[in-house]
C-alpha cells in the first residue's frame, strides 16, 4: 500500500514525524514537502533535528497570495500523483498546502485522510479557517483529537469516516518528554514569559503590532519572542525597530526540541499560534492566547488558556491566574498515529 502525505509548513513537520514512525512496516510513505515554508529555521532545522526521512519531492512553491501560492502547489501536486499512483493521499491541519493536497487528491478520485478534522475558529476571515472546513467536505477519512470535533462535523453534516483518536502532536511532545529529549536544549534563562505571534489580525496592521509589542514590552517580567519571519518583516515594513523594545528578547524562530525548551523553562506563554496552546498545555504551562475565538476550546476550561485579544492590558493578571488541575488526558493517550494508519489500512483493504 502506497500513501502520499503532503507538508509545507512548519506545524506539519511537526505532524508528520510521529505519522512516519507510525507507518513503519505498515505502509509505503512518499511525502511532498510543497516548500510553503523554505527558510532552514522554518524547515530543514526540524528534518534534522527529529531525523526525519527527507522529502521525495520538494515543490520550493515559496510565498505569495494565497491563489498564487495554493494554484502553483496543486498544479505540481497533481503531477507527482500522476506518476505515483498512490491508494491514498494524507494532509495534516490547515494551512494553504492541506487545501491543495487535499484538492488534487479528491479530484484525482484518490482517498483523502485529514489528520487533524474536525477543528473550527467560526471566523471565515481565517484562511486556515477555510482550508480546513473544505479540507474536512471532501475527506474520505477524518481523524479528529476530540469529542467537540465530532460535533462541528455533525452540525455541518459530516458523519461518515469521523474517527477520535487524539492529537499527533501528542505523540510527540509524550515522546519527546518521556526520552528526556528536552534536556540539552532547556535554556539557562529563568523567569520569563515566552512569546510567539504571527497571525494576520496581529501582524497586518501596523498599530495592532506595535500595540502587542508595547504590552508586552511592560510586562512584569522578560519576555523572549520566537520571531515569525512574517513578524519580522511587517515590522520593519512599519518602520519599527525592534531594539527599542528592552524587555523583549527576539529571537529567530526555534527548532522544535528548542521552542518547547524555552516553553519549559517560561512562566507562561502568551501566542497566536494553535500547536502551542496544546503543547503549554501538556508542558503545564499557563498560556494566553491573542486571539477572539480558539480552534482548542477543551484547554480553556479551568483556566489552563485564555483569550485575550480587545483588552490586552489583561495579559498580566491573567499570566498570574493558575488552574488548579492540568487533565492529563487531554487529547488521547499519545498514540494516535498508530491507530490512524490502522484505520487507514483498514480503510483501503
Ligand atoms: C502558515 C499557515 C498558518 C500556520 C503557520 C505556521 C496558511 C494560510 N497559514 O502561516 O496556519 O500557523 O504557517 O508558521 O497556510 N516567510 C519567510 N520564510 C519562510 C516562510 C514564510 O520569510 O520560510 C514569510 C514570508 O514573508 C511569507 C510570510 O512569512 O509571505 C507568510 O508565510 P505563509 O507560509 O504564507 O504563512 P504563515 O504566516 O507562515
Amino acid at each position: 500500500m502506497k500513501i502520499v502525505a503532503i507538508i509545507g509548513a512548519r506545524p506539519q513537520f511537526i505532524k508528520h514525524f510521529p505519522f512516519e514512525l507510525a507507518c513503519k512496516g505498515k505502509v509505503e510513505l512518499v511525502t511532498i514537502h510543497t516548500g510553503q515554508h523554505y527558510d532552514a529555521n522554518m524547515s530543514e532545522v526540524f528534518f534534522n533535528q527529529l531525523k526525519m526521512t527527507q522529502p521525495d519531492y520538494t515543490l520550493h512553491v515559496g510565498s505569495g497570495a494565497h491563489g498564487e501560492q495554493t494554484g502553483k502547489m496543486m498544479i505540481e501536486i497533481e503531477k507527482i500523483i500522476e506518476e505515483t499512483k498512490p491508494d491514498g493521499v494524507v494532509v495534516y491541519g490547515d494551512t494553504n498546502s492541506t487545501l491543495a493536497g487535499a484538492l488534487v487528491a479528491s479530484k484525482m478520485h484518490i482517498p483523502l485522510f485529514h489528520i487533524e478534522a474536525g477543528l473550527r475558529s467560526f471566523n471565515k476571515k481565517m484562511p486556515e479557517e477555510v482550508n480546513r472546513v473544505l479540507t474536512d467536505h471532501i475527506s474520505d477519512l477524518l481523524f479528529v483529537p476530540s469529542a467537540i470535533s465530532v460535533q462541528n462535523l455533525e452540525n455541518e453534516g459530516v458523519r461518515k469516516g469521523v474517527h477520535i483518536v487524539g492529537d499527533i502532536m501528542k505523540d510527540l511532545v509524550q515522546y519527546v518528554t518521556q526520552n528526556d529529549l528536552l534536556r540539552e536544549h532547556v535554556p539557562k534563562e529563568r523567569n520569563f514569559y515566552y512569546a510567539t505571534i504571527h497571525r494576520p489580525y496581529n501582524t497586518d496592521e501596523k498599530d495592532r503590532l506595535k500595540h502587542v509589542l508595547d504590552v508586552l514590552e511592560q510586562l512584569d517580567k522578560k519576555v523572549v519572542f520566537s520571531l515569525h519571519p512574517r513578524t519580522k518583516n511587517l515590522a520593519s515594513s512599519y518602520g519599527l525597530n525592534l531594539e527599542d523594545y528592552t524587555n523583549i528578547n527576539f529571537i529567530e524562530p526555534q527548532s522544535y526540541f528548542s521552542n518547547l525548551g524555552y516553553l519549559q523553562n517560561s512562566d507562561g506563554l502568551i501566542t497566536d499560534s494553535g500547536g502551542m496552546q496544546k503543547e503549554a498545555f501538556w508542558l503545564k504551562k499557563k498560556c494566553v492566547t491573542i486571539r477572539k475565538e480558539t480552534e482548542w476550546r477543551e484547554t480553556l476550561e479551568d483556566n489552563a488558556n485564555v483569550l485575550v485579544f480587545t483588552d490586552l492590558l489583561k495579559i498580566k493578571e491573567e499570566l498570574q491566574k493558575l488552574p488548579k488541575k492540568w487533565d492529563e488526558t487531554l487529547y488521547g493517550d499519545g498514540a494516535s498515529g498508530s491507530k490512524m494508519i490502522d484505520k487507514i489500512i483498514q480503510f483501503l483493504q
